[in-house]
């Protein structure tokens, strides 16, 4: 990284015109304050560079686990896991999707009803007895598995508190599944909590989707604060995989300012693929199954398959 990321919070701000500036009148506006650099031409079609081909696989595993973290809610972790998943999956991965969030999304998306579950990942966590192999349910795609939430887990939060090795519970879990797979792909609560740090226990790296918007990056310090406490304390082979501009929209100077800022403090460790936004997203999870097969075509689906690309590149 060309910036120590710890000034993330800072530095892709410097100069930018947040809301609370803009508000401001001319009348009020007081001696002239540094202006943004100018972005006129779409920063995020500047840094293309071929993404390799995924080679065939003819045998399978060790799984891969990465998390989708970010504290921040509704910047697009689930959307990104269930679509990163099916696209990994198109590629001829065994994918593992693990719902680490009671609001139970994730599984919703791929049109289970959490409600109606007698056992999910809660179980697996709190029940000494209940592997993650009896809740692990098969998802419309090929080749990609699921492990359910519901609001169940809310309770092992608090409940994990008083246990040995409370950080270690998740890891537990996924350690005898992680031979059959490729990737395991953790979607996180929106939630720096205990839950969270389960994930990144048993994480090999962390993907932070992050929205173009002005108070994205606000939380980011304190998440790759977060990271680097767990890589010390707890697992130290855990690193950021990648950070995934999403909701991207190129017409608006300000997405692009954004955008620009990211990559000038995160440098490579931004994906070059961007998620744009489109309504397509929504629809999908009302359809309960991901892009790549509700809208094939779609540059959305597109943008997911090139993210797994970089992704298999990356890994
Ligand atoms: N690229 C996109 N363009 C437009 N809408 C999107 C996009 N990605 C996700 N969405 C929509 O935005 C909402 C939030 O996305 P998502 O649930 O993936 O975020 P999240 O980070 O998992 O949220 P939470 O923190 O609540 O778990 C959803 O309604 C989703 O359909
Ligand atoms: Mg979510």
């Amino acid at each position: 990284m060309p910036t120590d990321p710890r000034d993330a919070d800072r530095l892709p701000f410097e100069g930018m015109e947040g809301p609370a500036k803009r508000r401001r009148s001319r009348k009020d506006a007081g001696p002239a304050e540094p202006r943004a650099r100018a972005v006129s031409t779409d920063p995020a079609r500047e840094r293309v560079r071929p993404i390799p081909d995924p080679v065939t696989l003819h045998s399978h595993g060790p799984a891969r686990v990465l998390a989708l973290c970010n504290q921040k809610g509704g910047v697009g972790k689930t959307t990104s896991t269930i679509n990163l998943g099916a696209a990994l999956a198109e590629f001829g991965r065994r994918v593992l999707l693990v719902d680490f969030d009671p609001q139970g999304a994730l599984s919703v998306g791929l049109g289970v009803y959490p409600h109606q579950l007698d056992m999910t990942i809660y179980n697996a966590l709190m029940e000494r007895r209940t592997t993650g192999e009896d809740v692990l349910l098969k998802t419309g795609v090929a080749g990609m598995d699921l492990l359910p939430s519901n609001i169940d887990l809310s309770a092992a939060e608090v409940q994990l508190v008083g246990e040995v090795a409370r950080e270690q519970a998740l890891a537990r879990v996924l350690g005898p599944l992680l031979p059959r797979y490729d990737y395991v792909l953790i979607d996180c609560q929106p939630s720096l909590g205990l839950l969270t740090i389960n994930a990144l226990t048993a994480a090999h790296g962390v993907i932070v989707p992050l929205e173009c918007e002005f108070f994205s990056l606000r939380g980011v310090a304190l998440l790759l604060d977060t990271i680097e406490k767990v890589q010390e304390r707890l697992n130290p082979e855990l690193r950021v995989e990648g950070i995934l501009a999403t909701m991207y929209d190129a017409r608006t100077l300000h997405a692009r300012e954004v955008f620009s800022r990211v990559v000038d403090a995160f440098g490579d460790k931004v994906f070059q693929t961007i998620i744009a936004r489109t309504v397509r997203f929504p629809e999908t999870t009302v359809a309960g199954e991901p892009i790549t097969s509700w809208a094939p075509q779609s540059p959305g689906a597109t943008a997911y398959r090139d993210l797994a690309r970089e992704v298999l590149a990356r890994s």
